[in-house]
């Protein structure tokens, strides 16, 4: 069983950890490809590990296997031995010498036992590589056999195994070969992208990678072979690449370029200092240059590998902080044909949602495009159907949602008729009442400081309300509390429809803060029953909960928590995917929802790490962040936080 655990997520991009017999892989990670001859390997890998913290490589079987002095070696030392590293070692097969050379010598089956032999922490089957121009009807066989050799394999193979994903361009294929490798494999590794990558065919990539991603479990790392190059790296992860491997720190200083996240420099055309990093406190770029050829493609190749490292690192930052959106949309300046793969990207908004979470910190736009971003994707859905029901709103221009203001905007005119307001914001008209829900509220853009929100004088905002009412204005009220009330129940209609709105919302009162006008908690009498986050959601407090518990629909923002699991999740611990019995499909990473018994009986609240489709199925790891529970709310500071998974040996419960 795979051991893989999800840790942090943005989007279907995860922080996770692999189990492997020489330790664990923090993913999402870079692995170099080491030649498995050490003479031809210019920087030895323990190097990447203990100055770059690379703490896995990928070696090729194949090469070592048809080398005899090399396969001597790794015969009686392993592969470890071999090429001088202590870590994980994924082994690759030799379907890649079959695209760059035409075929290989050997068959499925020994270079599967020599994986196993030489004691490979990750071996791959022999799969067919599949060229981006080969028709279906060939893809077609040439997938056939190695779904075939996948199927001998994992009945060969003891330790983990990486599946190919191949197909070529076609979408159905694409798909039948994920489905296949989630089934056989512990690495779901999508091959044949080679010539997409090198020829910088990045909307094809996105093609396939959209076509095979929903059939990809998420219970397994998915592996990018190839995609080598660092302005990849953060594109890759927005799919939800775990693992990638690059062979292209070697390749492109043997030909004395200079990898960067925003593309590739010619190494004798850095004539300025423009690193200062231990490599080129100890040696300049501009000298690296002149050295002998061996030298400066060594001293290029670890350059090369640590621009890598310090790229994947920045993505597995990204990832905590929830800004890979923002960082693959910076990276798409290496080169149009990279902006023209993320635009691919958001013509999939289906493969992102169920996985994008409810809200985000912050929403920074690097350009226009950001305005595709599947956050504002749900936004836009969710609000037609938020306004469809109601009367058209009228439009004013940009204020913050401070008491001073709204008391001046009636929200009935004289004749006692309901009144709506939107303003317009960058990503459209929206309904004053919504303005602080993420991707809206947080917004920043380039419109935030041309054509600032104005801190405008309340006579200004009177006589625009007077211009839009005519007459009808009744602008002596204060319509402050009017404004609080209807607000309240606009946040909870835009999270659980109206009729669960109408039947919530009588009694509650809101307190707003002082500083912002910002709607902060929602009571009922003296008990507080939702804090509103800076993300605009009122997440439920335990009461909260048990009122929704009593209102909405049996199956609505409920998680069913294993009978095993009960005591410890009404203590207040976390629960475990493996602990999930079922889960509403519309609740999103993020999102507050209500944990109960098999039989139904609320027992805490939490907030979502995983996707309600990836509950159950990821064998280990955390599913929920309880954060209340039957007797009492756990403080942030509380260590039980971080609750020890319980021991192996539970049963995994039967009906997932
Ligand atoms: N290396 C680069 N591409 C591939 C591929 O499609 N399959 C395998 N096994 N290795 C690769
Ligand atoms: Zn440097």
């Amino acid at each position: 069983m795979t051991e893989f655990e999800v840790l942090e997520r943005d989007g279907l991009a995860r922080i996770g950890r692999l189990g492997t017999p020489h330790g664990p892989i923090e993913t999402p990670a870079l692995l170099p490809v080491v030649h498995p001859d050490p003479t031809r390997q210019p920087v030895a890998p323990e190097e990447f590990r203990r100055r770059l913290g690379l703490g896995a490589v990928i070696t090729s079987s194949y090469i070592t296997w048809r080398t005899p002095p090399l396969r001597a070696v790794a015969e009686s030392q392993g592969i470890h031995g071999l090429i001088g590293f202590s870590g994980p070692v994924m082994t690759d097969s030799g379907a890649f010498q079959q695209h760059a050379y035409g075929s290989v010598e050997v068959g499925p089956e020994e270079i599967l036992e020599f994986q196993e032999a030489i004691g490979s922490d990750i071996a791959t089957i022999l799969d067919v590589f599949t060229e981006p121009e080969t028709p279906h009807d060939l893809a077609e066989a040439a997938l056939h056999t190695t779904l075939e050799r996948a199927v001998a394999g994992r009945a060969a193979r003891k330790g983990l195994l990486a599946v190919p994903v191949q197909g070529g361009q076609h979408a159905d294929l694409r798909a039948a070969s994920a489905r296949e490798a989630s089934r056989l494999g512990d690495v779901l590794a999508v091959g044949g992208v080679v010539p997409l990558l090198e020829q910088y065919r990045f909307v094809e990539l996105a093609r396939q990678l959209a076509a095979a991603r929903p059939e990809l479990t998420p219970a397994a790392p998915v592996h990018l072979f190839g995609a080598g190059h660092p302005m990849t790296f953060a594109f890759a992860a927005l799919f939800g690449v775990d693992l990638i491997d690059s062979s292209a720190y070697q390749k492109f200083a043997r030909r004395g370029r200079l990898l960067l996240p925003e593309g590739t420099v010619a190494l004798e055309e850095v004539t300025e200092a423009t690193c200062h990093c231990f490599l080129c406190a100890d040696m300049p770029l501009r000298l690296v240059a002149r050295l002998p050829p061996d030298e400066r493609e060594r001293r290029l190749a670890f350059h090369n590998l640590l621009t890598s490292a310090e790229e994947m690192a920045l993505v597995r930052q990204a990832i905590r902080d929830g800004t890979l959106w923002e960082l693959a949309e910076r990276r798409t300046v290496a080169h149009p044909s990279l902006r023209a793969g993320l635009e691919e990207a958001r013509r999939h908004p289906e493969i992102f949602l169920p996985t994008e979470p409810e809200s985000r910190r912050a929403f920074r736009e690097v350009d226009p495009s950001s305005r595709g971003r599947p956050a504002v994707v749900r936004f836009q859905h969710r609000l037609e159907a938020y306004s469809a029901p109601h009367p058209p709103a009228r439009r004013l221009g940009r204020i913050g949602l401070r008491p001073e203001y709204l008391r001046h905007i009636p929200l009935e005119d004289r004749a006692g008729r309901e009144l709506r307001w939107e303003m317009v914001t960058p990503l459209g008209p929206v309904p004053i009442e919504l303005i602080d829900q993420y991707p809206v509220g947080p917004y920043l853009g380039v419109d935030e400081f041309l054509d600032p929100p104005r801190h405008r004088p309340p006579r200004a905002l009177q006589e625009e309300v007077a211009a839009a009412l005519g007459d009808a204005a009744d602008l002596d009220r204060d319509w402050t509390e009017p404004w609080t009330r209807f607000q309240i129940h606009a946040l909870l209609e835009w999270q659980y429809g109206a009729a669960i709105a109408i039947a919530l919302a009588p009694g509650l009162r809101g307190e707003r803060s002082r500083r912002t006008g910002r709607l902060r908690s929602i009571s009922l009498g003296p008990t507080p029953m939702f804090v509103v986050g800076t993300d605009g959601v009122p997440h439920p407090t335990f009461r909260g909960a048990e009122r929704l518990h009593e209102l909405l629909s049996p199956e609505e923002r409920r998680i069913v928590v294993h009978a095993d699991a009960v005591p410890f999740v009404r203590a207040g611990r976390t629960l475990f995917s493996r602990f999930v019995v079922r889960a509403d499909p519309r609740l999103v990473p993020g999102t507050t929802a209500l944990l109960v018994d098999p039989s139904g009986v609320l027992i805490a609240i939490g907030r979502l790490l995983l996707a309600p489709h990836e509950m159950g199925r990821l064998a280990r790891g955390v599913a929920v962040r309880v954060t209340a529970h039957r007797s009492r709310p756990i403080p942030d500071d509380d260590d039980r936080g971080e609750d020890e998974e319980p021991g192996e040996g539970r049963p995994v419960p039967g009906d997932l």
